[in-house]
């Protein structure tokens, strides 16, 4: 008699914050104090790959993280099975005893894992996708990837993705939704700088809450993305790319700025990713316009933006200045591109 089991595989993309999300104002459902905008990388580069699988064999909830077994019970797993089995019940989508069944995951990133390269976004967009196929479910599931990871939201959908903050108590309209597809602008490119493949010190949720407690130049902050989200909607519809880029950095600079002011402050840049600040700004100024944008998430490495023709120079000016060593690489993806996918 062969063994009942359900099995699903996805593949999900990482996505890069151009106006950040940094702050909840709700902890549990993951609500975000500001709306934020992102660009969907190629999954061919950077991407989770996660099966899912239940069956009334599995004795106990299980996960493996590139091939490591990792902890179930964590606030963010419990949140989104959850919220993810209440759908189920509600849309009656699948047969009753697969709730009573357990289940195994297995997620694999191809790229360094909690390194500032969004690969939570990834990680729990694929996890929400991937059991939300299994459990047969209909329509959005970006509140469900949310629950998982803020940003992962985002990497629901692909091209240049933004996260509405919403004004719900209950979340139901803190959803992600594409402001346009990735044929809207595709000469724009993404060049990754891998700083430094080791795990971050200060995990972007820690983070967070002590900026949220303590630093002032975060109220400043919120009262300003607002504006800064109908701009930057603005340069991404005209493919304005001076414009885009300005807000690019301005944004980034923003939210390691307001990690400084934290108490005790959180640096998540290094010498290096300074470095490539300088680096990009002087190139620009040579330029005599904005060419490239810097971003950098909770980690030191770099995501540089460019139009597609800048991309040899930029690269040659990259390993120029910043030769690669030992494990650590470069690499670049084109950008944008398609959603979460069934493998
Ligand atoms: O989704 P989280 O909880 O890992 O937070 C991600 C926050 C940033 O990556 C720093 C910014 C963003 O909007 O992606």
């Amino acid at each position: 008699q062969g063994v009942v089991m359900e099995t699903c595989t996805c593949t999900a993309p990482v996505n890069m914050a151009v106006i950040k999300y940094w702050g909840k104002r709700h902890k549990d459902l993951v609500l975000p104090l500001n709306s934020s905008i992102s660009a969907t990388l190629d999954q061919k580069q950077l991407r989770t790959k996660t099966t899912v699988a239940i069956s009334p064999s599995f004795e106990d909830d299980r996960l493996w993280l590139n091939g490591i077994e990792e902890r179930v019970d964590t606030v963010r797993i419990q949140n989104l099975l959850a919220e993810l089995r209440q759908r189920s019940i509600e849309q009656q989508s699948c047969p009753q005893e697969w709730f009573s069944w357990k289940l195994h995951v297995c997620s694999e990133n191809n790229f360094p894992t909690a390194a500032g390269l969004a690969s939570s976004a990834a990680g729990y967009a694929c996890l929400a996708f991937s059991l939300a196929v299994l459990y047969r479910l209909r329509g959005d599931i970006s509140d469900i990837a949310r629950r998982g990871s803020g940003s992962a939201c985002r990497s629901m959908y692909g091209g240049f993705v933004i996260w509405d903050k919403g004004t719900k108590a209950d979340g139901t309209d803190s959803i992600a939704r594409q402001l346009y597809p990735e044929t809207h602008w595709p000469e724009l490119h993404i060049l990754i700088l891998v700083v430094s493949d080791q795990k971050k010190h200060t995990c972007s949720t820690a983070g967070m809450e002590v900026t949220v407690e303590t630093s002032s130049l975060m109220k400043q902050r919120i009262r300003l993305v607002p504006d800064r989200i109908k701009e930057m909607t603005s340069a991404i519809e005209k493919r304005d790319f001076h414009k885009f880029a300005e807000l690019t950095m301005k944004d980034s600079n923003q939210l390691h700025a307001v990690c400084l002011d934290s108490y005790p402050p959180i640096s998540y840049m290094t010498d290096v990713s300074r470095q490539i600040v300088h680096m990009v700004h002087e190139y620009n100024k040579l330029k005599g316009q904005n060419k490239v944008a810097y971003t950098f998430d909770a980690g030191p490495n770099a995501c540089l933006y460019l139009i597609e023709e800048d991309v040899a120079e930029v690269v040659s000016l990259v390993t120029h200045f910043f030769p690669p060593i030992g494990p650590t690489e470069e690499f670049y993806t084109g950008l944008p591109t398609g959603s979460v996918a069934l493998d």
